[in-house]
């Protein structure tokens, strides 16, 4: 089973394998973390995501990092959230599902989450990081790989609620 850690600053400082976006259904960038892994990882980044023909909400879709220190872009389209009644809880557990089956087909052995749609986005976060927590635990169960799992928080108050949740079994 993968470390789970949690790590707080900038995504796009990370030297892992992978690093995954909080994008939007066109990924052709926006702002929040989507804009500055576009920024860090220069032009081509979106070159490359024109090709994709965007993404469905939960699902994910894997880039190279081109100027990141990280080897890959996993970009993912997180729900936006509106009354906790339209399936949100699936969809954002989809994407952490989606992301690891991409790490996994590349053999990433590290990645770095950001909090999937709790900027822009409107999920709560407390909430958010149970979902990512949870779905992490389970999907990783038995797995040999990868070996660390990043939940990068941009705030304080993120990354205090990944830790009393790591801390939790
Ligand atoms: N590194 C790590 N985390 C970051 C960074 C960064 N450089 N910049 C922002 N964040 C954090 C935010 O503070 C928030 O906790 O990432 C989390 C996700 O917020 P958003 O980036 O707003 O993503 P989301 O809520 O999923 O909304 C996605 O926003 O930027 C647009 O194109 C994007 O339309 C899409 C929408």
């Amino acid at each position: 089973m993968a470390d789970l850690l949690v790590w707080q600053g900038d995504i796009t400082t990370l030297n892992v394998d992978a690093i995954v976006n909080a994008a939007n259904n066109s990924l052709l960038g926006g702002g929040g973390v989507d804009g500055a892994i576009h920024k860090a990882a220069g032009p081509q980044l979106l070159e490359e995501c024109r090709r994709l023909q965007g993404c469905p909400t939960g699902e994910a879709k894997i880039t190279p990092g081109y100027r990141l220190p990280a080897r890959w872009v996993i970009h993912t389209v997180g729900p936006v959230w509106q009354d906790g009644a339209r399936n949100e809880a699936e969809l954002l557990a989809g994407c952490y599902r989606h992301c690891l089956a991409l790490a996994d087909e590349v053999g990433a052995r590290t990645i770095a989450f950001p909090c999937i749609s709790t900027g822009v986005f409107g999920f709560p976060a407390q909430q958010a990081a149970g979902i990512a927590v949870q779905t992490v635990r389970q999907s990783l169960e038995g797995q040999s790989s990868p070996d660390k799992v990043y939940f990068v928080c941009f705030s304080q108050e993120d990354a205090d609620i990944y830790h009393s949740l790591l801390r939790s079994d």
